[in-house]
């Protein structure tokens, strides 16, 4: 057995491989480097899957939030390493994309240009850009790095038609102040719509889906914090935000702990009861293994491991 999978057979040892890395990254984020390879990397797609996984998650925020098209001041966070929604925001009506993300992407440049010049040749494209297609020409969008979503909407109120992102709210420290922080940055009216990712990114890779749960809290936050792996606010934690936001909502379930496929977003009451039944067998193994703070969830709420969560801030 080699050192990797020595490392990745051992519990503690994996943990002390975070440990070390998380401090390893908040040494290199101090000096001011935030280059990161998190996220989908088009450098390993082919163009027509760029294009079709670009589109399907447009598709995705116009299709969860009820629009046709997102218009007025839209916010992306943590568009990863292609500004391709932010170009179909921006082609469907929006005035302008504000793309925030706290590290920066690391972007391969070949697979990049070939993205532009194909989205640039879709009808209506063209005029988006401000000279020869790429991510520097692209009319509208304001690109934030270095600007993580807990600062950017920090103090602003009322200025924004929409927030978008996918697969980034489970990255965030504290992503419930930043809802409460968004909530308040909406314009009335407007909507805000987060795919949000509850497994554990293969952090633990071979073990038990949720062996990062069985991690306790003294011991995961100094493997996570600088890096931003998974943050483990969990479903019922967005549930009450909710609830208590003031905003109109929903919470759909897009994943289930230990199957590998993602399902259509759907209330938990309308789960498919076989593919609960199997998620919540799942949890029933490692029940007694748990972290002090899961330790009082319901099987049902630690079966989930992807949700979609909509609001809507009233108009008056
Ligand atoms: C897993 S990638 C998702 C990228 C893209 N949304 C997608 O679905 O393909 C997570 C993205 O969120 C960014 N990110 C992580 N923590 C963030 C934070 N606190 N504020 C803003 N962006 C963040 C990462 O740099 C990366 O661009």
């Amino acid at each position: 057995m080699n050192l990797k999978h020595l490392v990745r057979h051992s519990l503690w040892l994996t943990c002390f491989y975070y440990l070390i890395d998380d401090w390893r990254t908040a040494r290199r984020l101090a000096r001011g480097r935030l280059e990161t390879r998190s996220g989908k990397r088009h450098d390993a797609l082919a163009l027509d899957q760029s294009l079709a996984y670009i589109d399907r998650v447009h598709g995705d925020y116009c299709c969860y939030g009820g629009l046709a098209r997102f218009e007025g001041s839209i916010v992306e966070i943590g568009p990863g390493d292609n500004f391709g929604v932010a170009l179909c925001l921006l082609a469907g009506g929006a005035a302008e994309v504000h793309a925030i993300d706290r590290y920066v992407p690391e972007r391969d440049e070949v697979a990049q240009r070939r993205i532009y010049e194909a989205l640039a040749r879709r009808p209506g494209f063209a005029a988006l850009f401000d000279g020869p297609p790429g991510e520097r020409t692209i009319r509208g969008l304001h690109y934030h790095p270095g600007t993580p979503a807990e600062r950017f909407f920090h103090g602003a109120t009322g200025r924004f038609d929409a927030i978008v992102s996918r697969a980034v709210l489970e990255h965030l420290y504290d992503p419930l102040a930043a809802l409460d922080d968004m909530a308040r940055a909406l314009k009335p009216g407007g909507t805000m719509v987060h795919r949000i990712d509850l497994r554990d990114h293969g952090m633990f890779a071979g073990h038990h889906p949720l062996t990062f749960l069985t991690i306790p809290a003294w011991l995961y936050r100094p493997m996570t914090r600088a890096s931003g792996r998974p943050n483990r606010v969990l479903m019922p934690a967005y549930r009450s935000w909710l609830a208590r936001s003031g905003l109109d909502g929903s919470l759909r379930i897009s994943r289930l702990a230990g199957l590998a496929d993602e399902i259509e977003p759907v209330a938990i009451e309308a789960l498919d009861p076989a593919l609960l039944g199997r998620a919540v067998d799942q949890v029933r193994t490692i029940r007694t293994r748990l972290a002090e703070a899961f330790g009082t969830f319901d099987d049902e709420s630690l079966a989930v491991s992807g949700v979609v969560l909509v609001a809507r801030k009233p108009s008056h």
